[in-house]
């Protein structure tokens, strides 16, 4: 494993109870993260992990479970792996019953006292989202909120609610049982690398911010497009759609980083206090007409994706035969307030579609008056920030340059910065970083109450207006291809275009 770019000391000893340990998150993601921690050091021999699950499971057994799962992951480091099974242990539960809930906590007190640990435990809820109310209240009744001897902590995984007054809810709920400063939504978004970049990049640079307003900037586009399908999630994926899978949490809290005002810190409170502010501010769709100008949607039809034959989305295992669920959306979004007046943040994202790519891009206005009009491809030529979020982590901004020569031939050429020329340092798994900061107690990367529930209220008019009318709406898409046409439609009506992007981000040609 190369030198990662996370702190180097370590943390306070304790416990992370995993509930839903015998799932397909804490397999694929969660204990890699947590063993990558262990083997950079952060995580010592007395940071424990207790998986929790209705399986019957016991230690030997889900350690055999987790040990197969890291050398997926981490086929080198078999070894390590092998030792750091040791500080894994399973407590099967009824997830209903209080009783279980003591015999976890008396498990918890053995190990404690086994291991000489301080009262500090994280408890991560990967269960199904309708565990949510029952979990925390369980472990409050038991006083496994109280503080006085140590940090008692509570990651929630998404889906938080299925719309704002199911938010609203669950927020009343978890705030009988805990502080909000113990709470931590995930938005795995926030931990990658590139996404916080953004921060530094907007706030760290001046030169920026005079132009990051409506007066140079023509309209902004935010995607996060996917190659794979619905995969073993139809269950969940068929009830849910794109729109409320990656829009309502990933693609928002991305557009509130990029429209946001700069905080008077940068602390948890101050930076999300500007990104609600821009939650806020994002104009709602009041009637039909809104929706259907601003929304497309479809769904993935039969088709080729890395030259290999896939099949539709209503041939998915668990999928209806006559599902109308999105796996594709793009929606265009405007902001009022003063920076942003006018300018379009046209926003996607799609499974199977025929690249796996997550931009942010930034499209400047043109000049006024086009001096090199005469000049072949540079007479509609306008600047462009990219900002490379996944795979091959970078940022690019174009501008033209003279061709050498006689007359004023110019060109499209661009600056770029790109994360693998950092030869020492790997990115950090988004996982990895939020757990880290969960159990430092630092919540600036989760997401809060308020900024959850104004998402939705965003959100819920589409969902309102397609719970009756996406069979009408609904476009299909070939797996494989960019998504309906009528998307590009949406942004034709004002004379723009989705980038386009190409496999390789370092090497893009320019014409
Ligand atoms: P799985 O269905 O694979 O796992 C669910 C886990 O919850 C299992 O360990 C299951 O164990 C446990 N569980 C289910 N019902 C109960 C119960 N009544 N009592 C106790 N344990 C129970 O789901 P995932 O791991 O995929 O997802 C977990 C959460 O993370 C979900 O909320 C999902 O939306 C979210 N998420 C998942 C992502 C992913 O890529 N997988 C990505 C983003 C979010 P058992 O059957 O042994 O009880
Ligand atoms: C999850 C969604 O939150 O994010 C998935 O539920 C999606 O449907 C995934 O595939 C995308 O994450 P990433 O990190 O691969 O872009």
């Amino acid at each position: 494993m190369k030198k990662k770019g996370l702190m180097q000391h370590k943390l306070a000893h304790g416990v992370i109870v995993i509930f839903g340990a015998s799932g397909d998150l804490t397999a694929r993601k969660l204990m890699p993260a947590i063993f990558s921690l262990y083997n950079q050091g952060i995580l010592s021999d007395r940071n424990l992990i207790l998986g929790v699950a209705r399986s019957e499971f016991n230690d030997q057994s889900f350690r055999e479970k987790m040990q197969q799962a890291l050398l997926n992951e981490y086929p080198d480091h078999a070894k390590a792996i092998d030792v750091f099974m040791e500080q894994i242990y399973y407590q099967p539960i009824n997830i209903y019953a209080k009783a279980g809930y003591q015999e976890l906590k008396t498990r918890l007190q053995g190990l404690q006292s086994q291991h000489d640990l301080p009262n500090n435990l994280l408890f991560y809820l990967s269960t199904p989202p309708s565990l949510y109310y029952e979990i925390p209240k369980h472990l409050a009744e038991l006083g496994l909120n109280d503080e006085s001897d140590g940090y008692k902590r509570v990651i929630i995984e998404k889906p938080f609610g299925t719309d704002e007054q199911s938010a609203k809810e669950l927020n009343r709920h978890l705030s009988h049982c805990y502080d909000e400063s113990q709470l931590f939504r995930i938005d795995h978004y926030l931990g990658k690398e590139t996404v916080q970049n953004l921060l530094v990049f907007r706030f760290a640079n001046a030169i920026f911010e005079p132009l990051w307003n409506a007066a140079h900037i023509e309209n902004v586009q935010i995607y996060a497009n996917e190659t794979i399908g619905v995969g073993s999630r139809a269950g969940y994926y068929d009830q849910s759609g794109a729109i409320c899978d990656m829009i309502q949490n990933h693609l928002l809290q991305l557009l509130g980083i990029v429209a946001m005002e700069a905080p008077a810190k940068m602390d948890a409170y101050s930076i999300r206090n500007e990104t609600l502010k821009v939650f806020q501010s994002i104009r709602r769709f009041k009637s039909e007409a809104d929706i259907r100008e601003n929304v497309v949607i479809g769904q993935y039809e039969a088709g080729c994706v890395d030259g290999k034959l896939k099949g539709a989305y209503r041939e998915e295992k668990d999928v209806q035969k006559n599902s109308v669920t999105e796996t594709y959306a793009a929606i265009r979004f405007f902001i009022d307030n003063w920076r942003w007046h006018d300018v379009p943040f046209y926003v996607r994202t799609g499974k199977r579609l025929k690249q796996r790519v997550t931009e942010v891009v930034i499209n400047f206005k043109s000049t006024p008056h086009p001096f090199f009009s005469q000049v072949q491809k540079i007479s509609k030529f306008k600047n462009q920030l990219v900002i490379r979020i996944q795979p091959d982590e970078g940022i690019k901004l174009s501008f033209a340059a003279k061709e050498p020569g006689a007359g004023f031939k110019a060109h499209e050429v661009d600056m770029g910065f790109y994360y693998s020329d950092f030869a020492q340092t790997q990115m950090p798994a988004a996982y990895e970083r939020l757990i880290l900061d969960a159990l430092q107690g630092d919540n600036t990367l989760f997401s809060r109450n308020d900024a959850v529930e104004a998402c939705w209220n965003i959100i819920d008019p589409i969902i309102a207006f397609l719970k009756e009318n996406a069979a009408s709406m609904l476009k299909f898409y070939p797996s494989g291809s960019n998504g309906p046409i009528q998307a590009d439609h949406m942004l034709e009506e004002r004379q723009h275009v989705w980038r386009n992007p190409t496999a390789n981000f370092k090497r893009q040609q320019k014409g």
